[in-house]
């Protein structure tokens, strides 16, 4: 069974179609990126997933379920989407507090995940001094609280330095090897290619491509068959 189903997905925003008629399905177990140009419908599609937006027509599923309808999601998907609001007025561990209290955690996870986002030293300064880096880890912290199956990512290396984003990969990689199902926007194409094992591509809302990246690439660099696949290339 697919791990995400995207089904005839469509939102509408006054008469503007973000995402049009749109299907595709994440394998379990593997890493997913999920690419399109600016406004091409990624974050739209991921909203749609995690019931933040509601659908015009057609469905989602994550683990067999509507997002809203799975028992303790936080257990089960964890989310990074760049929307994501933390207090200001909080700490990183008080902000991750109230998650755990919300989603039945146990509060010794916060600590463990602040560890494995290197946010350590940080646990008791309020985010609002936190650069934009800082928040995208403690994004993936919370992510991470409720040991989930399924990561669904909106460009996680927004932010990051190049040390941020060597760390990213092999956070990344990590995961996957502990069998999490990655689904992980990005622009950020030489580096997907080095952690993803299936691409889904979109463009001004529809599907352009979808499938293990070796054969989306043919041989090529996974850049230039984007370019070509999404028409922003020299042809
Ligand atoms: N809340 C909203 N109200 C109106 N239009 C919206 C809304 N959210 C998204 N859109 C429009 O939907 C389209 C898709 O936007 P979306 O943010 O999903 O693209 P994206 O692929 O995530 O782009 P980027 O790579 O820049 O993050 C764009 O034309 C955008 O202007
Ligand atoms: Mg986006």
């Amino acid at each position: 069974m697919a791990a995400i189903v995207f089904r005839g997905l469509t939102k509408t925003y006054r008469g503007t179609h973000a995402v049009d008629n749109f299907s595709a399905e994440v394998q379990p177990g593997r890493v997913t990126g999920f690419l399109g140009p600016n406004g091409a419908g990624k974050s739209t599609a991921l909203r749609c997933l995690v019931a933040l937006a509601s659908p015009t027509k057609g469905r989602t599923r994550i683990l067999g379920k509507r997002y809203q309808a799975l028992k303790d999601p936080q257990k089960r998907v964890g989310v990074v989407l760049d929307s994501r609001g933390f207090h200001p007025g909080l700490t990183a561990y008080q902000n991750l507090r109230v998650l755990t209290t919300m989603g039945a955690i146990d509060k010794a996870r916060i600590d463990e995940v602040l560890a494995e986002v290197e946010l350590s030293e940080a646990r008791n300064k309020r985010v609002k001094g936190f650069s934009l880096g800082m928040k995208q880890r403690l994004s993936l912290a919370s992510a991470l609280l409720g040991s989930p199956e399924v990561l669904i990512l909106d460009e996680p290396a927004n932010g990051l330095d190049p040390a941020g984003i060597a760390w990213l990969r092999s956070f990344i990689k990590g995961q996957a090897d502990r069998g999490v199902t990655i689904l992980v926007s990005s622009h950020q194409l030489a580096e997907l290619e080095t952690i993803v094992d299936d691409v889904i591509i979109i463009n001004k809302g529809k599907l352009i491509a979808s499938g293990p990246v070796a054969e989306i690439t043919g041989g090529e660099r996974l850049e230039q068959a984007f370019l070509r696949l999404t028409g922003g290339g020299l042809s």
